[in-house]
């Protein structure tokens, strides 16, 4: 689409009057030697997994004439299994929801339980989409703040749930941008906030990037049997290596899952998505085996963000925050030239590394070395 249809309220076409001058969502697809801009896993699917994943699309075009699945159980108990290792106790697959995307199934429960009259919140910075779901499904938005450090700051949350009644809280746990994970007792106590009575609403916390938190930090997951109005995101997109296949789940009360069957699509997981997400689920252990390597990269670049002189966020993700520069774009540009793709996000003064392979990440330290060295003679 270009950019010139949505300036003006007059403008053909005749577009909601809150998409007017909006920009679509994403940032820059560029062909460049190192990406590091997505936060997707650098390391492709092996042979095995692709022969695997090849099979079970075979057998699912055969039966291409036919809808899918629509409740997609087969999937649900795949997941549900899967879930049930990281969970503590044993998920069952009525507790389990799934969508093109994580950020597809976020949107359902926007759609489900936002809309025109209801408050969603979240605490910025934080995940850039959240306030689009909250405008497609005509939900206002309410953004509080983190602590300077990007620590979760529970007494600003007391006060927004107090004023707003929201309902629906949107957390990414470990957040993104920042890679800050949330401690159980946050999540407790905002479940028990919201789960009063005249004040009914749900607690999303969004572990797209769980499976790379550090030694010690708990998934939300374990919380579940606790609390009826909590749910769980997470996607096979980032530690999965599986971002182009789009599949993302929640866990949740089976009542909470049952309620997404009123606002999802006909047939909105496609028989190849449940094959494909299905075939990779069986090489879960091989698909999630550079998760280690990646942490441990991850935590190197910490070190060595630090021992430059960056400000660096501790992260519990596979990407990091660092700053802060008086003209980030111009760095982020001087960056790009030299071939490697990052993310100006974040506060301003701030920019974000995904973790990619030890090659990838040499090149973006000696890039960020010599663009520094540059703009300080
Ligand atoms: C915090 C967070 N949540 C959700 C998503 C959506 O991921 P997907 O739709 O690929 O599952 C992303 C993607 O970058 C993310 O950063």
């Amino acid at each position: 689409m270009s950019a010139d249809v949505t300036r003006s309220p007059d403008s053909w076409p005749p577009l909601r009057e809150e998409l007017v001058g909006v920009e679509p969502y994403g940032a820059p697809q560029l062909d460049v030697p190192v990406c590091l801009n997505v936060n997707e896993n650098p390391y492709p699917p092996s042979r095995a997994v692709v022969d695997d994943i090849a099979g079970a699309v075979t057998l699912a075009a055969s039966t291409l004439n036919r809808y899918p699945d629509r409740e997609f159980t087969e999937l649900r108990t795949d997941l549900a299994a899967y879930l049930s290792r990281d969970a503590g106790f044993e998920v069952a697959p009525e507790q389990v929801w799934a969508a093109n995307g994580s950020n597809e199934a976020m949107l359902q429960i926007l759609q489900a339980f936002g809309g025109p009259g209801r408050t969603a919140i979240s605490f910025a910075p934080t995940y850039s989409m959240y306030p689009e779901y909250a405008r497609d499904a005509m939900t206002t938005w309410v953004a509080g703040r983190r602590h300077d450090d990007f620590t979760f700051d529970l007494d600003e949350a007391r006060r927004l749930v107090d004023e707003h009644r929201p309902s629906v809280i949107l957390l990414p746990s470990p957040n993104n941008p920042t890679g800050t994970a949330l401690p159980h007792d946050v999540i407790g106590e905002l479940c028990a906030l919201m789960d009063q009575p005249g004040s009914a609403g749900v607690v999303v916390i969004d572990e797209a990037y769980a499976e790379f938190r550090r030694a010690g930090t708990p998934s939300a997951l374990e919380l579940l049997p606790q609390h009826r109005n909590l749910v769980v995101t997470r996607t096979m997109s980032k530690a999965f290596a599986l971002a182009g296949a789009r599949l993302g789940y929640l866990a949740a009360a089976p009542e909470l899952c049952d309620a997404l069957r009123l606002v999802r699509l006909p047939y909105h997981l496609s028989a190849v998505t449940q094959a494909v997400s299905r075939a990779a689920l069986r090489h879960a252990d091989e698909l999630l085996g550079r998760v280690d390597e990646l942490r441990a990269e991850r935590d190197s670049t910490v070190e060595w963000l630090t021992a430059q002189g960056f400000e660096v966020a501790p992260s519990d993700a596979n990407f990091v925050l660092f700053g802060r520069f008086p003209d980030r774009a111009a760095l982020w540009q001087r960056l790009l030239d030299r071939g490697v793709l990052i993310r100006i996000t974040g506060p301003d003064g701030w920019l974000r590394v995904s973790i990619g392979t030890p090659a990838e990440m040499k090149a973006f330290k000696d890039a960020l070395r010599d663009v520094t060295a540059e703009v300080n003679t």
